[in-house]
């Protein structure tokens, strides 16, 4: 009889992530949305592979990530789960998949752990959502916390801009992480925060922060995979740093490609049966 299939398992779990805080290593991440890059960031070492609602704006060309839907998440982290054999899987959930009722929370981030093989869940808010956050530790659901910038509640803040800026704001994302600490997140993504702000609240805190546009003080970073590519060239928020050109990449070897069909240089010998 040949054996049951085993689902991917990550070798990275959350408990190590609290390790590396204790440790004082740094946590890598990145976004994927496909097996086949969630593969590549897999083999260069990354820690966390996140499969962000970001997709909704990388991939589809929406304005936001508010339309991105529990099925579409589900769909991608499935995918994403096929390459990634290391690092911590973690799947954002949606606008509207756990905001309304502790019910729909526990469903709709019960369907990505049972659908999807991911290890642990992101939610974005704070003090508001600590409740929903310690219902889903009690089940068994692993949770990442998102404060500061929070992009489904980018109408709210009034654009994609810095939080945290005055005294007031900053002690509130202090007591937001303290309540999504005590809830039993193991970790929080703070976005967009001021770099004094942020290190003030990674050294308070015992869970690791995971900074995006939050300076060098967060126990770890993450981007978004497509941005650090330069592959979304359109897009060039000052905390983005590009590690490679893809756009360029792309567009000249699609050039080079169609000025060979059009040729009819390809293909040659070598390419033909
Ligand atoms: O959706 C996303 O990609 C994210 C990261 C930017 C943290 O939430």
């Amino acid at each position: 009889m040949s054996p049951t299939p085993q689902p991917n398992v990550s070798a990275v779990t959350t408990r190590d992530f609290v390790a590396m805080k204790q440790a004082k290593k740094k946590i890598v991440a990145v976004t994927a949305y496909d097996a086949l890059l969630g593969r590549l960031v897999d083999e260069a070492g990354v820690d966390c592979v996140l499969v962000g609602d970001s997709l909704n704006q990388v991939l589809c060309g929406e304005p936001s990530t508010l339309s991105a839907t529990l099925e579409q998440m589900i769909y991608h982290a499935r995918a994403v789960r096929r390459g990634v054999q290391r690092a911590l899987l973690v799947v954002d959930m949606p606008f509207l998949s756990y905001q309304v009722t502790r019910e729909d929370a526990l469903r709709s981030c019960g369907r990505v752990m049972k659908e999807t093989g991911a290890q642990a869940v992101k939610l974005e808010g704070g003090t508001a959502i600590a409740e929903t956050v310690h219902a889903l530790v009690e089940i068994g659901i692993p949770v990442m916390g998102h404060v500061g910038l929070t992009p489904q509640s980018v109408h709210a803040l009034g654009g994609y801009r810095v939080q945290g800026r005055d005294e007031e704001a900053a002690r509130r994302m202090a007591s937001d992480v303290a309540a999504l600490e005590r809830a039993g997140c193991f970790s929080v993504v703070l976005e967009l925060v001021p770099a004094t702000v942020a290190a003030a609240i990674s050294a308070e805190c015992a869970i690791p922060t995971i900074g995006i546009g939050a300076g060098v003080g967060c126990d770890g970073q993450v981007l978004v995979l497509h941005d650090l590519l330069g592959l979304n060239d359109g897009f060039s928020p000052k905390f983005l740093k590009r590690y490679a050109a893809m756009a360029d990449d792309v567009r000249g070897a699609v050039g080079r490609f169609a000025d060979e069909v059009r040729r009819g240089v390809f293909p040659d010998a070598d390419h033909s049966f």
